[in-house]
């Protein structure tokens, strides 16, 4: 039986470096049909839907998500995405308190991010470094209206409220804000808190399970837009 296991974890499949190139072929150059399987799926729909000229994300982190949604907007025309996160400013204290992931720097960010072409276009890429409660309300007038909010910084009820009022304001009609994360640390608090009179709020399912963590997490979208509007 010993034996039986350890052959069987043993055993990698001889056909899946050949499916992580298609993958990655996919993804760069036909991103319109990439999938992942993952809650992001429901942000590149929502892109494809809403094909945002403006893209803002609170906390861009590695670039990972922000890659992907400029790569699927620029197959719709010209972007400007704007990102905010503490680079090389985040400490140890405050990745526990906000419950992060270690970005990379801002340097490598922006170069991954103006890398991304697509139809002879790149974005105009518009990074920010340090903490969100204290940029973001300041970048505000250069940002003008956003199509597409995503706010997945820090975690705690403190930050993602800042964040989340910092926000508003750049939506306009038609607009959608993302956060991620939902119900966990303070982002399930503040979701629950946004005023359903005003913002159409929902919890998009089935979102994504973490079982190695303590506890193990389930983490969802929320989807928040004005109202009235479409
Ligand atoms: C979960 S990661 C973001 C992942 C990224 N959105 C993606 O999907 O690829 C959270 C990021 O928020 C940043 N962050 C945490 N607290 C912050 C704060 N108060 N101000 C700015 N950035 C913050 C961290 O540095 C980290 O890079």
């Amino acid at each position: 039986m010993a034996n039986a296991e350890k052959d069987s974890s043993a055993f990698k499949n001889p056909l899946r470096p050949a499916y992580r190139r298609l993958r990655g072929f996919v993804r760069e150059n036909f991103p319109a049909l990439y999938r992942d399987g993952t809650r992001y799926d429901a942000i590149a729909a929502e892109i494809r839907r809403l094909r945002p000229r403006t893209i803002v994300e609170i906390g861009t982190c590695r670039g990972d998500n922000a890659e992907r949604m400029i790569r699927l907007a620029l197959g719709y025309g010209e972007v400007d995405y704007y990102g905010f996160d503490l680079f090389e400013d985040l400490d140890g204290a405050t990745f526990d308190k906000e419950a992060a992931l270690w970005p990379a720097s801002l340097e490598k960010v922006e170069a991954r991010l103006k890398a991304v072409r697509r139809g002879g276009r790149a974005a105009g890429v518009h990074l920010t470094r340090g903490d969100t409660t204290v940029t973001l309300k300041k970048a505000a007038p250069a940002i003008g209206r956003a199509g597409l909010v995503f706010i997945d910084g820090g975690h705690s009820y403190a930050t993602v409220r800042a964040d989340w009022e910092n926000s508003a304001p750049l939506c306009g009609p038609g607009a959608v804000v993302f956060f991620d994360d939902y119900p966990n640390w303070g982002v399930g608090q503040l979701v629950d808190e946004i005023d359903r009179a005003a913002w159409d709020v929902r919890i998009l399912a089935p979102g994504d399970y973490f079982h190695h963590t303590d506890p193990p997490l389930n983490c969802r979208l929320a989807r928040v837009t004005r109202r009235g509007a479409l």
